[in-house]
């Protein structure tokens, strides 16, 4: 192996793809954002006018598709079958959709089998909300990042503000809430904490000190 396989998984907009992708880069790891690959495929049966409760259509579109990533200034672009949609995948309307089709066991099935191909040799940050768990329950870092749901939604606001985008607070904070619900409660491989995972919360921290803490997590491992 070239290296551990960090875990990290938490809530909606508690700040994982942000750290995991400056944790990767410290430690010249891969990095693997696994709600990209979920909202890729909620894109794709959204553009295909299929319902999302039709979990044998959606299972055939995992099957047909290819999600692939390139390194970016930004962190990383995401492709679906060689289209470039890495800012489609992050739509009010797919972010909303999104727990539903990563409800559907098949869906998980496909994609969890192609994450574990992805870490196999080590050497990666993957975040998401059941890699600890489900997808590599032998990482060996795992971290959990929680924060305030108040302080996510203040996140997903200024976000959006660069982006243009003026979603009112409140409604953010209702849209987070309610994704943390399906998402914790779904059968599949609900978002939950791994037992072994070390919880970080990450309210009143810098984006700094939560890599740091990180960091400092991995290297106790090397
Ligand atoms: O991390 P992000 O917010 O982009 O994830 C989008 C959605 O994808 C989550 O709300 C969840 O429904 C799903 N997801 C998942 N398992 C993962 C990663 C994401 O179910 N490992």
């Amino acid at each position: 192996k070239n290296g551990l396989q960090v875990a990290i998984d938490g809530p909606a907009s508690a700040g994982k793809s942000t750290v995991a992708k400056r944790v990767a880069k410290q430690f010249n790891y891969i990095y693997c954002d696994t709600g990209a690959m979920y909202r890729a495929i909620t894109l794709k049966t959204i553009r295909a006018g299929i319902s999302l409760d039709n979990a044998k259509e959606i299972s055939a579109i995992v099957k047909n598709s290819k999600i692939t990533f390139a390194p970016d200034d930004n962190g990383q672009k995401v492709f679906i079958d060689g289209d470039e949609i890495t800012q489609d995948i992050r739509s009010e309307e797919v972010t909303n959709s999104v727990s539903a089709v990563a409800a559907i066991a098949d869906v998980r099935q496909q994609l969890s089998a192609q994450q574990q191909a992805i870490a196999e040799d080590g050497g990666i940050v993957m975040d998401g909300r059941d890699i600890g768990t489900a997808v590599l329950p032998d990482a060996e870092v795992k971290i959990f990042l929680v924060a305030s749901v108040e302080e996510r939604a203040r996140r997903r606001y200024k976000e959006n503000i660069q982006k243009g985008i003026n979603t009112p607070l409140e409604e953010l904070q209702l849209e987070i809430e309610a994704r943390d619900y399906k998402d914790s409660h779904r059968k599949v491989s609900p978002l939950t904490k791994a037992a072994d995972a070390q919880e970080i919360d990450t309210t009143a921290l810098t984006i700094d000190q939560v890599v740091s803490e990180i960091a400092k997590v991995i290297k106790n491992q090397l």
